[in-house]
């Protein structure tokens, strides 16, 4: 895997601007709770950070172990994941909770988190990266579009997507790789944004080739319909 100055530049910048967000470790502080790390990704699936929050400190409190929320009434979980939508997420998320319980706790590997139900190849891998610490790549909108600034990609999406994933892993480094996903996500969040980026405060200036070239705010680039 190449290396680049792009994670210790990132992380450097994570350890003093991270969110604060109730699944999260303070960073370099290690990996915390598998339960927890895949209750929020899996609620973040298709519901942003914001509306998240909530719902998972309600859900932490009335089921604080993977073995609770195993043990609890299906109808008290749908009631409590109501709003969040998706309802087939629910009924994955308990029989995820179920499955684990029995065999006595996660999978800590990508491969063995794959195959339980509703963890699909995202979700594997932030699981694997951010609670298991292992050097996985996690890309979602947010990492497509930080890593085609960084390398000013100008193939349209959805084209780009496997450049983007292939790019993406030659940053990916094997000290605090779960710190690093999560960096690039907050990175996305909130300066690397799809419109009016903030180049001015960002951690990456100067690694960015898109910057450089004054076209930052046009990628990703999409095929014109
Ligand atoms: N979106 C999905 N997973 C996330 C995480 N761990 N931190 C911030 N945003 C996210």
């Amino acid at each position: 895997r190449e290396k680049t100055v792009i994670a210790p530049h990132l992380l450097e910048w994570y350890d003093r601007h991270a969110r604060v967000l109730p699944w999260r470790m303070p960073p370099g502080t290690g990996t915390g709770d598998p339960y927890r790390v895949w209750l929020s990704e899996v609620m973040l699936q298709q519901t942003t950070v914001a509306a998240v929050k909530a719902y998972f400190t309600r859900f932490t409190t009335l089921w604080p172990r993977v073995e609770d929320l195993a043990a609890a009434e299906d109808a008290a979980v749908m009631a409590e994941w109501a709003g969040l939508g998706y309802y087939a997420r629910a009924r994955n998320l308990l029989a995820c909770a179920r499955k684990v319980s029995e065999s006595g706790g996660f999978p800590d590997t990508r491969e063995g988190l794959g195959v339980l139900p509703g963890i699909g190849p995202y979700t594997s891998a932030a699981i694997a990266a951010i609670a298991f610490d292992r050097p996985e790549t996690v890309v979602d909108g947010n990492v497509e579009r930080v890593v085609s600034r960084l390398f000013a990609v100008e193939t349209p999406m959805p084209g780009a997507k496997p450049i983007l994933r292939d790019l993406a892993d030659t940053l990916t480094p094997d000290t605090r790789p779960g710190d690093f996903a999560q960096a690039m996500m907050d990175l996305g969040a909130t300066i690397c944004t799809p419109r009016n980026p903030a180049c001015g405060i960002c951690p990456l200036v100067h690694d960015c080739k898109a910057r450089a070239l004054g076209i930052a705010a046009d990628l990703p680039r999409k095929a014109p319909k």
